[in-house]
């Protein structure tokens, strides 16, 4: 018989991942859940909730074999002999440790169904990224049954990114598995390798014990957050000394002590996760009675703030310190290329800030704009959602490039130069266009971490 493996979670985790197990996976049934009956209509259509490159191929390829998405949670549960927790972990809004601790109310209620419908006994797996010790938490809960149950919980985060997903999930650089030092412990992380040994090198599995499981995806995240934010801080220094953050960050990374990767100066960085993962790393270091290491961390959201605050203050400083009623074209708005998810996008901040100076926004992006929608809903102010780069520049004062989709570096400038307001800025906040041709073109460019290009030089005002 086929082992049922059941995901709690269909969202950007959840869909891709057990999309992924189901097609190198034959033996296993998979069936992913989830409370939001839109989403799960969605995943059973033609148009999937989310986009990533290459999910529709094989959601379409194992959907009805071997994949299914249900909203009957109960029935899934009772089915089940591995039950992957993928629910949505977003940082307290409220109550003790507001803004920073991570809100387990829906990891809870997991727990609490899987318990209220478990008939046989089952493997708990947290995919969702938890704080370290969650795993005693669920236990605690699973264990409360007088039904003569045996669960055992196994920590499994998840490495992926969006933009790369189905890539990352078909050769992970690892695959982590954290469980109990016990025998029932060691055979739960068993039965999670024998699932990826279908397709992930065995020297790429490596187990650890449960909370340095837990504990590591926080650090991960940390960490690249961290060189995103040390880059950045650099930027600023940059545009003060004329050195290029480019150059900088390339001759640097070249050390391969250092390395190349999450070296890119930008207007900062955003997604669901880097900003409530540190935030709940330093919630832990405080609760843990170690406020220096807690600042240290903190630090790291802090620049990044400090990032997208100072892009708009150089906006408004080159556009003579005024942007009132200026239209503003905002190409991008995803948090990074290749994604519909604009959670905490730096976009989202940026647009806000202009929109209190009352700049008039005119808002593309070719994947994430009704995303763009709802996270713009309750703002005041004039903003156009556009169907074109085109028709986002056309009359335009100034353009700012907030996400680093391909396609904006394949625009014909000098046709949208001419559609613009004189003069006609450009604020590259993802450095990725040609700055010296735009700069012929005629525009004003103006970039992270390098000197503007400006035709107003020599003009003291
Ligand atoms: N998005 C990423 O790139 C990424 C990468 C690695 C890890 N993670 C972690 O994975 C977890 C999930 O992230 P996501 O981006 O997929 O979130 P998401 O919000 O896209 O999806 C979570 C889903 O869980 C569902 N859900 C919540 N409570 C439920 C319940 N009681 N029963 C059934 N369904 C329920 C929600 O309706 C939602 O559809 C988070 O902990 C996140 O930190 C995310």
């Amino acid at each position: 018989m086929k082992k049922q493996i059941l995901c709690i979670g269909a969202g950007y985790v959840g869909g891709p991942t057990m999309a992924v197990i189901a097609d190198r996976c034959p033996d296993y049934v998979v069936t992913v859940v989830d409370i939001n009956e839109q989403r799960i209509a969605a995943w059973n259509s033609d148009q999937l909730p989310i986009y990533e490159p290459g999910l529709d191929e094989i959601v379409f390829r194992c959907r009805g074999k071997n994949l299914f998405y249900s909203t009957d949670i109960p029935n899934g549960i009772r089915n089940a002999d591995i039950i992957f927790v993928s629910v949505n972990t977003p940082t307290k809004t409220f109550g003790a440790g507001e803004g920073h601790a991570a809100n387990l109310q829906f990891v809870e209620k997991t727990a609490r169904s899987i318990l209220e419908y478990s008939q046989s006994d089952k493997i708990i797996v947290e995919k969702s990224t938890l704080p370290v010790r969650t795993a005693q938490t669920i236990q605690r809960i699973l264990h409360s049954n007088n039904k003569g149950l045996k669960f055992q919980v196994v920590s499994n985060p998840e490495f992926l990114a969006e933009g790369t997903a189905i890539s990352d999930l078909n050769n992970p650089d690892r695959v982590l598995i954290g469980g109990m030092e016990t025998e029932e412990g060691r055979q739960a992380v068993e039965e999670i390798i024998s699932i990826y040994a279908n397709w992930v090198p065995r020297e790429k599995i490596i187990t650890t014990n449960l909370w340095s499981s837990e504990l590591t995806k926080l650090v991960s995240n940390a960490m690249l957050a961290q060189r995103i934010s040390s880059v950045n801080s650099i930027s600023a220094l940059c545009e003060k000394t004329e050195a290029n953050v480019n150059e900088v960050a390339e001759a640097a990374g070249l050390d391969s002590r250092i390395g190349p990767k999450f070296l890119r100066a930008s207007l900062g960085f955003g997604g669901s996760c880097f900003k409530k993962d540190i935030l709940n790393l330093v919630y832990l270091c405080r609760y843990y009675n170690l406020p220096e290491v807690a600042d240290y961390w903190e630090s790291v959201v802090k620049i990044n703030d400090y990032q997208a605050t100072r892009f708009v203050r150089n906006i408004l400083q080159a556009m003579f310190n005024t942007v009132a009623d200026k239209r503003i074209a905002i190409l991008g708005f995803a948090f990074k290329a290749n994604t519909g998810d604009t959670r905490e996008s730096p976009a989202i901040s940026v647009c806000k800030q202009l929109l209190e100076e009352h700049a008039a926004l005119a808002i593309y992006d070719p994947k994430a704009m009704e995303n763009a929608k709802l996270d713009l809903a309750n703002e005041k102010g004039n903003i156009e959602f556009c169907s074109s780069a085109e028709e986002a520049v056309r009359g335009a004062h100034g353009i700012v490039i907030a996400t680093e989709w391909q396609e904006f570096t394949q625009l014909d400038y000098e046709a949208l130069f001419r559609t613009m307001q004189k003069p006609a800025f450009i604020f590259d906040g993802r450095n990725i266009l040609p700055h010296k041709k735009l700069f012929e073109i005629g525009f004003d460019v103006y970039s992270i971490g390098q000197k503007p290009l400006t035709h107003f030089q020599g003009i003291v005002v």
